[in-house]
This record gives C-alpha cells, structure tokens and sequence, in this order.
C-alpha cells in the first residue's frame, strides 16, 4: 500500500542516488554530493516555508519523494516535482504522487495553480498523459528547447488550475 510521509534526513542518500540516475529530467543535472543533499534537507526541507516536501513509501519502504516548491502563496502557485526508484517504475507509483499532490495543493493549501516542466528526453510523455486524464494543460514552445546528450529536445509546459481539476479528476 502507497502512503505518503514526513522525508527523513536517512533517506536522502537514497534520493540521491535516484537523482544521479537520471540527469536527463533535471533543470540542473549538476551532480550532487552527499553533503550538498543533507544541506539541502537541512536548509530546504526542514525551513523553507514556500515549499512541501513528501516521501513515498511501499509498504514501509522509501520508493520515491514529491513536492511541492516555489509555492508564491499570494498568487496560490506552485511547482511540482516528482521522482521515483527506477525499480519501481511503471508500478502506478508516480500516479499516485501527482494525484496526491494535486489532492494536497488544491484542498489543503490552498492553491489555484500547480505546473512544472518536463524533457521529452526524459518524463515529459508521462506528465502529458496525467494532465489529459485530470484536467490539466499542457503546451511546448517553438524556440524553448533543453540540450541533452547533444540533441535538443522539446520541453513540455504542463498545469492544473483548481477549478477544472476539481471538476475532471476521476476520484
Ligand atoms: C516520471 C516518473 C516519476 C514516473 O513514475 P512511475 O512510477 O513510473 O509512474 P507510473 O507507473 O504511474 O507511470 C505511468 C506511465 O508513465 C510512463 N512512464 C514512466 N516513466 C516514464 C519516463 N521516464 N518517460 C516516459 N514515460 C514514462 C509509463 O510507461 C506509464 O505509461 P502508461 O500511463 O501508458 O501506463 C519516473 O519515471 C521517474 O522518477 N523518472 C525520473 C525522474 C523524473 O523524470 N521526474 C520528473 C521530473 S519533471
């Protein structure tokens, strides 16, 4: 059974470990080290007020973190981040997530509007096929590209807004 919980500092070597897997789906696939991740629970997670930060957990055991980021909460905005254990995927897994998310941002912060980004070198597929099945929009840009592995590659632009959401989720 998926729930969702407070991330722990013992799980970031994991995450870690996930994010250096994938340099392909990061705005900034700078490698990371070991200190600049626990930094980043410290600093981020455990203070940032514009942002919520959440595990994934498979029967007790961590398979993957969401968020929710850049919250401006004046405009009820946010940015939404998802990964998963690639030995997990294609389980429903990250599905759970964004709804999950989604279900957090517009019932219980608040929020009018969750977007993000993604390559088509990396998950974009998958978000344009979650914002079809709930509601969301999704649109590219003609000269926004991301270079990866020496090809340039579309970015998708991808939201939800409260209303139609709430409207076409399939709860
Ligand atoms: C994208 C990601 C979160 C999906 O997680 P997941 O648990 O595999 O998601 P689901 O099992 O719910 O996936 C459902 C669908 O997405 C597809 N999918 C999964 N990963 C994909 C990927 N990297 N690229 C394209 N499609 C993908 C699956 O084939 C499946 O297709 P279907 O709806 O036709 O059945 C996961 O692949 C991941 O963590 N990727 C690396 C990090 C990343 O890209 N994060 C997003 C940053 S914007």
């Amino acid at each position: 059974m998926i729930k969702f919980g407070a991330l722990r500092r013992e799980d970031m070597p994991l995450i870690l470990q996930w994010r250096n897997q994938t340099p392909e789906a990061w705005r900034d696939p700078r490698p990371t080290t070991i200190t600049q991740q626990y930094d980043w629970f410290d600093k981020v997670v455990s203070h940032n007020p514009n942002g919520r930060y959440w595990g994934i957990y498979l029967d007790d055991k961590l398979v993957g973190q969401v968020e929710l980021t850049s919250i401006i909460w004046e405009y009820g905005t946010a940015e939404i981040g998802l990964i998963i254990n690639i030995d997990y995927w294609s389980n429903g897994i990250g599905s759970a997530a964004v709804k999950f998310a989604l279900e957090m941002g517009f019932n219980y912060l608040g929020l009018q509007t969750i977007y993000g980004e993604s390559y088509k070198c990396a998950a974009a597929d998958f978000w344009e096929k979650r914002a079809k099945k709930w509601g969301g929009y999704t649109t590219t840009l003609p000269l926004r590209k991301r270079t990866y592995d020496g090809e340039l590659w579309d970015i998708l632009y991808f939201s939800w807004a409260r209303d139609d959401w709430n409207i076409l989720n399939d709860r």
